[in-house]
């Protein structure tokens, strides 16, 4: 199978090793590593210091630069360009995701049942959907285009490996139209979506097969927007760069809701 054809009915892509992504990542990691280093950054370090979650930290261009590195490129930004036809979308600064052995520590404020659920369930969710106020209502509020991965450090498979629900995005697809059928875009901020995401999202877990993914650097994945996805635990004889199992993900924003919501 292709990888146009993966993307499409599985919800996702590998990129196997590209001298041109690696040039990119060599030049990128000294950014990297000042990113998790830095105090303003300290914050993002959470559940008894296991994941530095680094939402947006890298300091990267719209082109993908670092200052003084190269543009982003290679297969999987050709493929991006080409296949999902994201030509002039300026790269968003990137997450820079580390995690170390004993992920996912309890945290403050985190309730038994949001802990098992991070710990048994991976914190499966769908990119967008916010939880707002104490009731943890969820909202769409973020639109992305697609998610790219690329992992910056050696880890074995257990290291807290991205997750996938295969075939999910289809799913996901069908409920998010149905849900803002006849809405117009504007208006679908303002629909709680809690209880048929919650069914959803059951019976995803029910008739999805969960696949676990662990490139290595040099590689990549493509990731279709609607897919539930999530973070597994580390798992007791995994191991890791002494960095951590650290992935860089963008997820450039789009602006073009209707085709967020229908296109292929
Ligand atoms: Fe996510």
């Amino acid at each position: 199978m292709n990888s146009f054809d993966h993307y499409t009915q599985k919800g996702w892509c590998h990129f196997p090793t590209d001298a041109v992504l690696h040039r990119w990542l060599d030049a990128t990691l000294p950014a990297v590593w000042a990113s998790i280093a830095a105090p303003e950054n300290a914050h993002w370090l959470r559940y008894g210091g296991t994941w530095f979650a680094g939402v947006n930290v890298l300091p990267n261009d719209a082109t993908g630069a670092v200052p003084g590195g190269p543009a982003l490129s290679g297969t999987a930004v050709d493929f991006i360009q080409d296949r999902l036809n994201c030509r002039d979308l300026p790269w968003d600064r990137a997450q820079v995701s580390v995690c170390h052995p004993g992920y996912p520590q309890p945290m403050a404020g985190e309730t038994a049942a949001m802990h098992a659920f991070r710990q048994d369930r991976d914190a499966a969710h769908i990119d967008g959907l916010l939880k707002e106020g104490p009731q943890r209502r969820r909202y769409l509020r973020e639109y992305h285009g697609f998610l790219l991965g690329i992992p910056a450090t050696d880890y074995t498979p257990g290291a807290s490996p991205f997750v996938i629900w295969e075939g999910s995005h289809r799913i996901i697809q069908a409920w998010l139209k149905e849900t803002f059928a006849g809405v117009a875009p504007d208006e679908w901020r303002n629909i709680d979506v809690t209880d048929s995401y919650q069914a959803v999202r059951r019976k995803i877990f029910k008739d999805c097969p969960r696949i676990t993914l662990a490139p290595q650097p040099g590689q990549s994945f493509v990731m279709h927007r609607h897919c539930l996805h999530g973070m597994a635990k580390w798992e007791p004889d995994a191991r890791a760069a002494p960095q951590g199992r650290v992935i860089l993900y963008f997820r450039p924003p789009v602006t073009d809701l209707t085709g967020w919501l229908n296109n292929a």
